[in-house]
């Protein structure tokens, strides 16, 4: 056979706003003060005491491999903090220490997927989801929803992609991209409609910690006894601790979905970097004030940045309930009424190149996340850029 790149590598989407990031970035070294609404991370440094445990880490010589699960310690931690939380015993054998929430999700979805499996994932969607399903060789079923209903999907589209083939319904609530927090009510049908066909929930639950109006979390596994048995947890430290560079995320599964997720991540990266996992757990076991302060002043700037966007005729706008996203709905400006580069603008993408050389704001275009007509705002940036770049996006607007 000739050389080549295999079909399933082939079939990887390059990032859809790497032209628009490559744009802002050369913007950005010209000197041009551009505001960044794009970024995905806290803008927070991670707390001190987390880069102390590191320090300390280092100092003691914990710089060697590590089981490739993950330290004892931190899988002790993970579990204790899912059972508190969860109201149920979680075992240590039941976790698994990633490279990030990212590569939890890949170790997942190959320990789970046959090729032709289908995946039910609700958009608009965090844009890895897809891509990491067809890697192996199997099919998202994309389930539409929009800004009309809070972005909750209607039970009916889902029931209907439903197959023999439904290997697993996704879960993720705080959304990235729109923050919306799934009802109870709508965790509960999904579930349900797990059991009937007998697929796994997967549910990403990275934004877990940052939740506004007094909201708490409400994971599928806390439905029932049957439904907890197919649910596979996700979560990490990038979000809740401002942590996105120390790439440390888990998996919280039955065992043989965990044993089976360790024995691959043994062949396949070892374990997770030791000295992030010693500071993982001193995220977990430290003072957790800190995460409050954070969610605190998300949930300012969510006020705030939700309020501005609702005052600007055509935008509509749903209030996330949770992580560090706004996705107003702009088709009322696709019309073609505004220019870019001489042409009329008729779609989200060439909307954010006219906002970043108009009105020096970089924004993501809500087709990266299967979602054509809306934006995204990361308020992941401070109060008073907030503002001004509201200020601009307004501006660019013609309002
Ligand atoms: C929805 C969602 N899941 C998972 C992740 C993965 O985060 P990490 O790999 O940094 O833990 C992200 C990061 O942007 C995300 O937005």
């Amino acid at each position: 056979m000739a050389r080549h790149i295999s079909a399933r590598i082939k079939r990887l989407r390059p990032s859809a706003t790497f032209k628009l990031d490559t744009a802002a970035k050369e913007l950005q070294r010209q000197g041009v003060d551009v505001i960044s609404f794009a970024l995905g991370e806290p803008d927070f440094p991670t707390p001190k005491h987390i880069c102390d445990a590191a320090a300390e880490a280092m100092a003691a010589g914990k710089t060697k491999y590590t089981p490739a699960a993950g330290i004892p310690e931190l899988r002790e931690a993970i579990a204790a903090k899912l059972s508190r939380e969860l109201g149920h015993e979680y075992k240590p054998s039941q976790v698994v220490v990633s490279n990030g929430g990212k590569h939890a999700l890949m170790n997942v979805w190959q320990c789970i997927l046959e090729p032709d499996d289908e995946v039910i994932i609700i958009a608009p969607y965090w844009v890895s989801y897809a891509d990491q399903v067809e890697l192996c060789n199997a099919v998202p079923k994309v389930i539409p929803t929009t800004a009309d209903t809070d972005f909750q999907p209607d039970l009916d589209d889902v029931r209907k992609a439903l197959s023999p083939r439904t290997a697993a319904i996704l879960i993720n609530s705080p959304s990235n991209p729109t923050g919306a927090v799934l009802e109870r009510g709508i965790i509960e049908a999904l579930a349900q409609m797990a059991v009937e066909v007998d697929a796994w929930i997967v549910s990403d639950e990275i934004y877990r910690d940052i939740l506004f109006d007094g909201r708490s979390h409400f994971s599928a596994a806390m439905v029932s006894e049957e439904v907890r048995e197919r649910t596979i947890i996700c979560d990490g430290v990038s979000k809740t601790y401002s942590m996105t560079g120390w790439r440390i995320g888990w998996l919280v599964a039955p065992e043989d979905v965990a044993k089976a997720a360790g024995n691959l991540q043994g062949q396949e990266t070892s374990n997770p970097n030791s000295i992030a996992q010693w500071a993982a757990l001193a995220a977990l076991q430290g003072p957790q004030d800190c995460v409050e302060e954070m969610r605190a002043e998300f949930e300012r700037r969510r006020d705030y940045i939700i309020g501005a966007l609702a005052e600007i005729e055509g935008v509509k706008i749903s209030k996330p309930g949770g992580a560090f996203y706004a996705f107003p709905e702009v088709s009322a400006f696709l019309e073609g009424q505004l220019e870019y580069n001489g042409q009329p603008i008729r779609d989200d993408l060439t909307l954010c190149e006219y906002l970043l050389h108009a009105a020096r704001i970089s924004v993501v275009p809500g087709s990266a996340f299967g979602a054509d007509g809306y934006v995204r705002f990361s308020f992941a940036t401070s109060l008073e850029r907030i503002q001004e770049g509201i200020r601009r996006f307004r501006e660019a607007l013609g309002q």
